[in-house]
C-alpha cells in the first residue's frame, strides 16, 4: 500500500510517500481502507517534535479519517465489513495513522458513518468535534450529553468560531439548543460562523466586543469555548454569568494568562482546562455517541457554504497539506487517499 512515513522530526520535508505492506488487523481491531484523511494541529506538533521525543521508529501521521472497514481483527462482528466509518485518535500512541491507503484501528475507534454523510465530513468529524462536545460538556450544572434541547436556554460563546474546532462548537451548541455567539477576527470570518450557525457573530478585534456580546446575552454568558485563553479571558470575564464556566482548548498567540482571583471568586468561574488524549474513557465515548447521532441528524455538515472551506490534497502532496494548515488555511485540510 501507499503511505506516507517520517522517520524523523522537522519540517513538512520530512514527510515521504512510501510503499509498505498492508497491516493486518489485531485481536479487537479493524482494518480501514482509508479514504479521505485529515490534517489536525496536533499532526503537524507531533510530526515537528513539539510533543516530545520520537516513540516509534517510523510513524505514519493523522489521527482522522474516513473510509471503509475491509478486514477485522479476532473478537470483531465480520458484518462490520464493508461499514463505512469515521476514525477518531488513529495514530495516538500507534505508529499508523490514516496518511495511507490502509490503517488499523481498535473497533470502537472506527464509528459508523452513515450513508448520507460524505467521507469528507467523517473525516473531519475526530479531533474538533470530540474537542467540541468536551468544551461544552463541562459546566456545573450541566449538560453532561448533548443532544437536541440539551442546552435550551443556554448561551454559548464560540471563541475563533471559523476555526476548525470553533466550528463544531456552534454546530454542536446549535444542534443541542444553544444560542450561539461567536467571536471573528473579520467580516470573512464572520460569514462562516454565521455559516456554520452561529445566531450573533461579534468582531473581537472592533470597537467595544463585550458590550456587543452583552447585547446578546443581557443576564451573561453561560459557557465560553475558548481557543486563545491569554488574549481572551479579560472578555471572557467580562460577560461571563455568575456560576459560568471557559473551557479552554488552547491559548493561540501565546499571551501569559493573568489570572484575576478575586474576579473569579466572585463570578465563582468554573475554569475547565481540556485536551483529548486525556479526557478520560467515559467522557470519549460520550462525545463519540453524541457526535455520531449529532451526524446521523445532519447537523455537522463541512464545506464553504456550512461555514468550513474544505482544502484538499492528494496523497502525495500531504506535505502541501501540512504546509496549507502552518501558514494558517482557513478551513479543513484533508488529504484525498483513495475513491
Ligand atoms: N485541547 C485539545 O484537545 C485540542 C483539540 C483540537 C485543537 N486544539 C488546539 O486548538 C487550536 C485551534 O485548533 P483548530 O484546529 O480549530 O485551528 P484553526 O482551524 O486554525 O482555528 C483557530 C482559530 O482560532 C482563532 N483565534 C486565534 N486567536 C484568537 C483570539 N485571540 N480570539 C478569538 N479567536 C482567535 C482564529 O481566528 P482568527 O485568526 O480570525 O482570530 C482561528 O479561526 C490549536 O492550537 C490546536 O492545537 C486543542
Amino acid at each position: 500500500m501507499k503511505a506516507i512515513v517520517h522517520r524523523d522530526h522537522g519540517g513538512p520535508d520530512v514527510l515521504r510517500l512510501v510503499e509498505r505492506d498492508l497491516p493486518e488487523p489485531g485481536p479487537g481491531e479493524v482494518r480501514v481502507r482509508v479514504a479521505v484523511s485529515a490534517v489536525n494541529p496536533t499532526d503537524v506538533q507531533g510530526r515537528s517534535g513539539n510533543h516530545g521525543p520520537r516513540q516509534f521508529p517510523e510513524v505514519i501521521p493523522h489521527l482522522d479519517g474516513a473510509g471503509v472497514i475491509d478486514a477485522v481483527g479476532e473478537g470483531v462482528d465480520r458484518s462490520r465489513i464493508g461499514e463505512r466509518v469515521w476514525l477518531y485518535l488513529a495514530a495516538a500512541g500507534r505508529p499508523t495513522g490514516t496518511a495511507a491507503e490502509f490503517t488499523t484501528v481498535p473497533a470502537d475507534q472506527a464509528v459508523p458513518l452513515p450513508e448520507q454523510a460524505g467521507f469528507e465530513v467523517g473525516a473531519a468529524l475526530g479531533v474538533p468535534a470530540l474537542t467540541a462536545h468536551r468544551a461544552l460538556t463541562v459546566a456545573e450544572d450541566g449538560p453532561r450529553r448533548l443532544r437536541p434541547g440539551s442546552m435550551e436556554g443556554k448561551v454559548v460563546l464560540a471563541a475563533g468560531g471559523a476555526g476548525a474546532v470553533g466550528h463544531a462548537v456552534i454546530q454542536l451548541a446549535r444542534w443541542a439548543g444553544a444560542t450561539v455567539i461567536s467571536t471573528v477576527s473579520g467580516p470573512d470570518k464572520a460569514r462562516l460562523a454565521t455559516a456554520a450557525g452561529a445566531h450573533h457573530v461579534v468582531n473581537y478585534r472592533e470597537g467595544d466586543p463585550a458590550a456587543e456580546i452583552r447585547t446578546f446575552a443581557p443576564d451573561g454568558v453561560d459557557l465560553v469555548a475558548e481557543v486563545a485563553l491569554g488574549a481572551n479571558l479579560a472578555l471572557d470575564l467580562a460577560v461571563l454569568r455568575p456560576r459560568g464556566t471557559i473551557s479552554t482548548y488552547a491559548n493561540d498567540g501565546g499571551k501569559p494568562v493573568e489570572l484575576n482571583v478575586p474576579q473569579n471568586m466572585v463570578l465563582n468561574t468554573r475554569l475547565q482546562f481540556l485536551v483529548l488524549y486525556t479526557a478520560g474513557p467515559q467522557a470519549r465515548a460520550a462525545a463519540v455517541a453524541d457526535v455520531a447521532a449529532a451526524v446521523r441528524d445532519g447537523a455537522l455538515p463541512v464545506g464553504e457554504a456550512h461555514g468550513l472551506p474544505l482544502i484538499r490534497f492528494p496523497l502525495d502532496r500531504t506535505a502541501d497539506a501540512h504546509r496549507a494548515m502552518e501558514r494558517g488555511t482557513v478551513g479543513k485540510v484533508l488529504v484525498d487517499v483513495a475513491w
